[in-house]
């Protein structure tokens, strides 16, 4: 192998360590497909996040604030059966926290003498569903069954932004050209610009405990911040894990570009 092949292929082949690594770090090119449709709706309105770019964070305030509008709010309609109570450890709940919150659920179950008894729910139990099946769910809903909510936020294209969107575009009027049948209602940024799901934010909704101010934007900016957890809660350990292996791979480089110099010093 002569000297400038082995530059070029120990280059490429750092080009693409590197590249693995930020795309591991950025999440690029993991992105959900999306489905095919043609159908009419406007892009998400962008916002910015704690959680975007390779450094970015959870806001566990926010997470908190949001679990609290999910729990009073989303969970009449939406279940999230991929979570855990323990999952919300991670958010900053304290484990006495946790406990009281599993508690205030009951799920069947068999008692000592086989009978069916109710129990109390414990931190290992996922969320409970508001509808015992998703006929029973759409049924409740106008025909339409509200998703699951657990992965929503990689699930959708923009999810963050998408589900946003979603939750400040009511109140518009439709253009002319558009029938909203009875029971459905106008939302532009859902695809058809027609969706199932009242408008299900309202100003002061909930009763924020850290006094936060309780506005529509504010209540959707906090439940996506907590479908944002939900859906990828090791979301800091990957990008610092990302990050630690660029620094590494970096380092590496140069050494073995200092290692090659060497090595063909002698060959001239
Ligand atoms: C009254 C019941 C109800 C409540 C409360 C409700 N939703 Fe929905 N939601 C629905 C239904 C029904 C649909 C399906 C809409 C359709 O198919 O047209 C839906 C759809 C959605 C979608 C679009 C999903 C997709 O497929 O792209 C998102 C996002 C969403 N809901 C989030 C939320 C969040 C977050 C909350 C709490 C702030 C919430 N919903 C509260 C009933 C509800």
């Amino acid at each position: 192998m002569n000297q400038r092949l082995s530059t070029v292929l120990v280059g490429l082949l750092s080009a693409f360590f590197l590249i693995s690594a930020l795309m591991y770090v950025s999440n690029f090119g993991f992105k959900a497909p999306e489905p095919v449709s043609h159908a009419k709706k406007e892009m998400p309105k962008p916002q910015q996040w704690s959680f975007d770019g390779p450094l970015g964070t959870f806001d566990k305030q926010s997470i908190q604030r949001g679990y609290k509008v999910y729990k009073e709010v989303c969970s009449a309609c939406h279940s999230m059966k991929l979570v855990a109570f323990r999952n919300l450890k991670g958010a900053g709940f304290s484990d006495a926290e946790i406990k009281a919150i599993a508690a205030d659920y009951t799920y069947p179950s068999v008692g000592e003498d086989g009978s069916n008894v109710d129990r109390k729910g414990l931190p290992s139990d996922h969320f409970k569903s508001p509808f015992e099946t998703k006929e029973a769910a759409a049924a409740a809903n106008g025909g339409a069954a509200p998703p699951d909510l657990s992965l929503m936020a990689k699930a959708r294209e923009d999810g963050p932004n998408y589900i946003y969107s979603i939750l400040t575009g009511y109140g518009k009027t439709p253009p002319s050209d558009l029938q909203v049948p009875s029971g459905k209602y106008f939302n532009p940024y859902y695809s058809g610009q027609v969706i199932s799901m009242p408008q299900p934010l309202k100003e002061n909704q909930v009763d924020f405990q850290d006094g936060t101010k309780a506005t529509i934007s504010q209540e959707a900016h906090d439940v996506v911040n907590f479908l944002q957890y939900t859906a990828e809660p090791e979301m800091e350990l990957r990008k610092r894990m990302g990050l630690k292996v660029v620094v590494f791979l970096g380092i590496m480089t140069v050494f073995f570009y200092i290692a090659k110099l060497r090595i063909w010093a002698r060959v001239h």
